[in-house]
């Protein structure tokens, strides 16, 4: 089946242009330009699409608006705005309604590049009515303390970037959130930002405070939903593993942007599960009781429940939002790395290693019920005597960090 992308934009220069630009690629996509937001849901209308990519200045309904509309009435299909120049306040407006955010002139490369990933992303969850609530998350919640610390510094006028960064990595979700910003075209950054405080730099103070402070950037998490689920503790423990990443990359000798990789990777690994407990609670109490009748890890009781587990369910949302293949690849399989096509040394390793060790040292994983590391993909891997190596460099620097807080 030949999957189907619909394209908008008010000038047909453009449009022509991107007719052009693709024409190779008919056969695997069939493709409709139309000139305004008007046609396009009238087009939607008539048959469905899987991908939506539009302009956002356009006279009549705008694309960010389009695409609000869009996410209401197709919840499932993909919104990516390609847009030329834009002012600030207008792509802050698309952030949350769309996907992705690509700049115009878009070599045809990126442009297929990001649809074709979409595809692939949109094939890692077999469970639509999942897939319908996750393609239509805006934000992640927060932790009320971190929420509240978060507005009281952007209230201060000699607030710094650094201590924002600061706030900001210490919560799954800002972190999420902020990477999805600062990651997409607009900034016209040749590289993936992976580090809280830089994300802050390029943003500005100014615009990220009149983001969370008027428009509802970040949201807090009601803990009274799900009184099984402590939004606390997987902030504590995806920082944990976070920093547990970050100094394995550094004891394998890698760069600093690697080491930046590594950490987002193991701080963003359980974000299904803030996506589970956000919007699914009824369900997630179930997995929570089943977990504990049958003496099952979470995530096997999760696939019980929804058929999927909080992996690929982070996997699937960060995916939508641009987060890179090796991040994703990490996320999705953390708990099953077999599964995974790749069988060599990879931020998934050290996330699944790390996850091991952070579950190890809280204690949270007991003894005889599961083993804390999959042995036989770390022996495939070549690292399966290096765990406990890492853990003890590891453990060990983060002992000492502590000590100088
Ligand atoms: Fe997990
Ligand atoms: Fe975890």
């Amino acid at each position: 089946m030949k999957k189907k992308v619909l394209f908008v934009d008010d000038e047909v220069n453009v449009l022509q242009g991107l007719k052009r630009m693709l024409h190779p690629l008919r056969q695997e996509w069939e493709m409709a330009f139309v000139q305004s937001s008007a046609e396009a849901l009238e087009v939607l209308a008539r048959e469905p699409y899987d991908v939506i990519v539009t302009d956002i200045r356009m006279p009549g309904t705008d694309g960010a608006q389009l695409l609000k509309q869009v996410s209401q009435l197709y919840p499932n299909m993909v919104r990516i705005i390609l847009s030329g120049q834009a002012n600030e306040e207008m792509v802050y407006r698309t952030i949350g309604p769309s996907h992705q955010y690509l700049s115009k002139p878009c070599e045809p490369d990126i442009l297929r590049k990001t649809i074709e990933r979409a595809f692939a992303i949109r094939k890692m969850l077999n469970n639509e009515k999942l897939k319908e609530v996750i393609s239509n998350i805006d934000r992640l919640p927060s932790l009320p303390k971190l929420y509240t610390e978060l507005i009281t510094v952007l209230k201060d006028p000699d607030a710094s970037v650094q201590e924002i960064g600061k706030i900001i990595a210490r919560d799954v979700s800002m972190t999420a959130k902020i990477l999805k910003l600062v990651n997409s075209a607009y900034f016209g950054l040749r590289r993936n930002v992976a580090d809280p405080t830089e994300a802050v730099k390029f943003i500005g103070l100014d615009a990220i405070k009149s983001m969370v402070l008027s428009m509802k950037f970040f949201s807090s998490f009601d803990a009274e939903k799900l009184r099984a689920f402590s939004l606390e503790n997987v902030f504590n423990h995806s920082t944990t593993v976070g920093l547990l990443c970050k100094c394995m990359a550094e004891q394998e000798g890698n760069n600093r942007a690697w080491q930046s990789e590594a950490f987002l990777a193991g701080m963003l690994h359980d974000a299904g599960k803030l996506i589970f407990a956000d919007n699914f609670y009824e369900s997630y109490q179930q997995a929570f009781n089943l977990a504990r009748e049958k003496d099952l890890p979470l995530w096997e009781a999760e696939k019980e429940i929804f058929g999927v587990t909080h992996g690929e369910v982070g996997a699937y949302l960060l995916g939508l939002w641009g987060a890179s293949d090796i991040i994703i690849e990490a996320i999705a399989f953390h708990h099953r790395p077999m599964e995974c096509v790749h069988k060599e040394m990879s931020l998934l390793t050290l996330v699944h290693v790390a996850n091991g060790l952070a579950n190890q040292l809280s204690g949270t994983e007991k003894t005889g019920q599961l083993s804390y590391f999959a042995d036989e993909y770390l022996e495939k891997v070549g690292v399966k005597d290096k765990a406990q190596w890492w853990a003890d460099r590891c453990l060990k620097n983060m002992e000492s960090a502590e000590d100088h807080e």
